[in-house]
């Protein structure tokens, strides 16, 4: 093989490999300028052949001729990968700007969690402070300091569930005015929301729900506080306009005590299933502390006195929003949770 041959077959086999490199379309054409375009190296060659004698002329123009027959063939393969690839990329790449957005699902609160917050913040206006306590409680706060003896009814295992004779599952978020006043001189304003347990359940029971408690101790507080709060409360939370009355009852850590009832929401005095034909609606118990619960926690109840009240929050959340099952709040269904 002459030295010209083997140049012919140095620069096709160069052109060949730096072919199949090329990594764009611009590149590939820079190639094939410089190898088979007018001023190209495989051109010149070509052309310089009618100087040969004849016998290196037909082998050299046939190799030449070869070469750059599959250098064109290369060529048009190249190309046709590299447009494959270009439009492959082009086609993921695109994003269509007018298309409408895709829509996250907003997360929203509870309409337990609403209610709590709702109460507290009316509370928080009124000067009083939010404060959290243990679900496990102890028998002497859930009971003994709150002036219920060891036979009193609410004792009774049926209602409440016990780990051991001192420990149990709060039944109430009364034990948290002792725990607070434990701690605290006078003067104490707290309201304290949380989970509490009774053994019940059926349409207006659950096993746990929520409570709201509040306490107030100072020199001189009189009922007349208690009305004067609680009432402002209950406008705040049903509106201004709704009838509210306050009732005698009875509870062991307040004397006197009350109940405070609303005009039924459901009929609004009528008289309805809801209100058992009554036309009121009890949503809070309340009452002036007892001196025996002062007692316990080192209050003088000669100098300080003090209201007490607490309601439940499901109850609270049935009544402003019409639910009839108390189950509903539990099961997590988006059906019932969206409408809130
Ligand atoms: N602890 C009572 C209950 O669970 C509610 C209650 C009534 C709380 C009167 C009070 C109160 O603070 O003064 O039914």
């Amino acid at each position: 093989m002459t030295a010209k041959a083997r140049e012919v077959e140095k620069l096709v086999q160069r052109g060949l490999s730096d072919i199949r490199q090329a990594q764009s379309l611009e590149e590939l054409e820079r190639l094939r300028v410089t190898l088979l375009g007018r001023k190209g190296s495989l051109t010149a060659i070509l052309r310089s052949l009618k100087d040969l004698p004849a016998e290196d002329r037909r082998q050299l123009g046939e190799l030449a001729n070869r070469g750059k027959q599959s250098l064109e063939t290369a060529l048009t393969e190249a190309g046709f990968a590299l447009r494959e690839a270009v439009s492959r990329q082009a086609a993921l790449a695109e994003i269509d700007v007018t298309l409408p957005g895709r829509r996250l699902p907003r997360g929203r609160l509870h309409p337990l969690n609403r209610i709590t917050a709702e109460i507290c913040n009316i509370f928080l206006h009124l000067g009083f402070e939010t404060v959290e306590g243990p679900e496990v409680e102890l028998d002497y706060y859930n009971f003994e300091a709150l002036n219920i003896p060891p036979d009193h009814p609410a004792r009774d295992m049926q209602d409440t569930f016990y780990f051991n004779d001192q420990v149990l599952l709060r039944t109430h978020t009364s034990p948290m005015q002792i725990r607070i006043m434990e701690k605290r001189r006078p003067p104490v304003r707290i309201i304290a929301p949380g989970k509490v347990y009774r053994r019940d359940s059926d349409m207006t029971h659950s096993p746990m729900f929520h409570q709201v408690e509040g306490l107030l101790v100072d020199r001189q507080v009189t009922f007349a506080n208690l009305k004067g709060v609680l009432t402002v409360f209950v406008h705040e939370l049903f509106g201004p306009e709704v009838g509210l009355r306050f009732r005698p009852s009875y509870f062991p850590f307040t004397e006197p005590s009350a109940e405070i009832d609303i005009a039924c929401v459901i009929c609004r005095g009528q008289g309805c299933r809801v209100c058992k034909n009554t036309g009121w609606l009890e949503i809070l118990g309340a009452g002036m502390v007892h001196p025996a619960v002062f007692e316990a926690v080192g209050y003088d109840p000669e100098t300080y006195t003090g209201f007490a009240f607490g309601l439940g929050v499901e109850r609270v959340a049935m009544l402003k929003y019409g639910i009839d099952d108390i189950r509903l709040f539990y099961e997590n269904d988006l059906r019932f949770l969206r409408q809130f």
